[in-house]
């Protein structure tokens, strides 16, 4: 079942390119038409959505953050993330023109089901993107959009997490293209872009891991470490914190490299492992050099930098006690990449500590209890 691979993690780690790949199969046609796998909204009322709630739980929500950035970027229309479980208890705003966005690999997930149930009790449509044929989740919604990652059954959920962020996208470009408000020409090159994805995600696959290993065999016995990320690296750090905790029991802090100085700088101590997401430095990218001073103050301390970044950066190869490369793609698509040596970090570490990675101790694959 594990097809060679000595754990499902590693297998499914493997099979992100093909997950992304599947997910974008057929969906927008040379009319920029979105093939949703269920439909019962509209072109109407896609077209008069006015705000976007993504909610969901862990992984799920993380992909979501993801998805805000783009979303914003390319429909102007604004995109709150929201955790599934805090979502229904604080009254929120939800009109008919509220499109609300379920996140849920497994389907199942009580607190996004819960969510949902109240954002169409309150007259918004709602629309599932969701791994799993026929589960609750995508039965209970207004539209569906499958991942087609294939069945996950590790509990870190990997390969979900690059379908989410690509099915998210293609709604987005999709949104884009009804409202104009991309020209054409720019959704056919960011369809582009993100179907040259899967064959930047292998590069990382077939060239990075010996690095990783190294890694995780010098790092496995930190206490903690800190994630830390902006724009779109901020969701991918606190995705790699949630990796490390949930497989190698690792206390780990994730947040927006902006906040250092707000206070977490104040944790950092001679050889704290500090992993830092680091933007394309292309385009005299500012937060490229804001993230680069946030690695010489850590440094300065005495952390030991792990970094991931573009290959060739030579500001993060001055500072950076271990780099993993990512190939050059633009920053909106880099999450797709940028997470993976993060999960494999993860599990390698699990591995060496002697810990199963596909079960970690107390966590179940669908949280079906609220
Ligand atoms: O099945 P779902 O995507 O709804 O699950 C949501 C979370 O429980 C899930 O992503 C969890 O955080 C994972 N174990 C993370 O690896």
């Amino acid at each position: 079942e594990k097809g060679g691979w000595d754990s499902f993690m590693d297998k499914e780690i493997h099979e992100e390119p093909a997950a992304v790949q599947r997910t974008l199969i057929g969906r927008l046609d040379d009319e920029g038409r979105l093939n949703l796998d269920e439909v019962h909204i509209d072109e109407h009322d896609f077209k008069t959505v006015d705000k976007i709630i993504v909610i969901g739980c862990g992984t799920a929500s993380y992909a979501g953050m993801v998805a805000k950035y783009a979303i914003e970027h390319w429909v102007r229309i604004p995109v709150e993330v929201e955790l599934a479980h805090e979502f229904r208890y604080r009254d929120p705003i939800l009109t008919p023109r509220t499109l609300v966005v379920a996140i849920s690999q497994s389907g199942e997930t009580m607190d996004t089901l819960m969510a949902l149930r109240h954002a169409r009790e309150q007259g918004s449509k709602v629309l599932a993107i969701c791994n799993t044929q026929g589960a609750s989740i995508p039965r209970e919604s207004d539209a569906v959009l499958y991942t087609h990652a294939g069945p996950e059954v590790a509990v870190a959920s990997t390969k979900a997490f690059v379908a989410q962020i690509t099915a998210a996208y293609v709604l987005g470009l999709y949104l884009a293209q009804l409202k104009g408000t991309v020209f054409r020409d720019e959704i056919a090159q960011t369809l582009d872009s993100l179907k040259d994805m899967p064959r930047k995600i292998q590069w990382v696959l077939d060239t990075q891991p010996s690095k990783v290993s190294a890694a995780a065999r010098q790092l496995r016995d930190a206490n903690s470490f800190l994630f830390l990320g902006r724009h779109v690296g901020y969701p991918v750090a606190l995705e790699g914190a949630l990796k490390l905790k949930e497989i190698a029991y690792t206390f780990t802090e994730g947040f927006a490299a902006g906040e250092l100085k707000h206070g977490p700088i104040a944790l950092v101590d001679e050889g704290e492992p500090v992993v830092f997401i680091v933007p394309p430095a292309r385009g005299r990218n500012v937060l490229h050099a804001k993230v680069i001073s946030g690695i010489e103050e850590v440094k300065a301390r005495g952390a030991t930098i792990i970094a991931v970044a573009e290959e060739g950066d030579a500001d993060v190869e001055r500072y950076a006690d271990v780099v993993f490369w990512r190939p050059e793609c633009p920053t909106l698509m880099s999450p797709l990449v940028d997470v993976v040596p993060l999960q494999l970090l993860a599990m390698d570490m699990a591995k060496q500590k002697g810990y199963d990675v596909d079960k970690p101790r107390n966590l179940a694959k669908s949280v079906t209890v609220e």
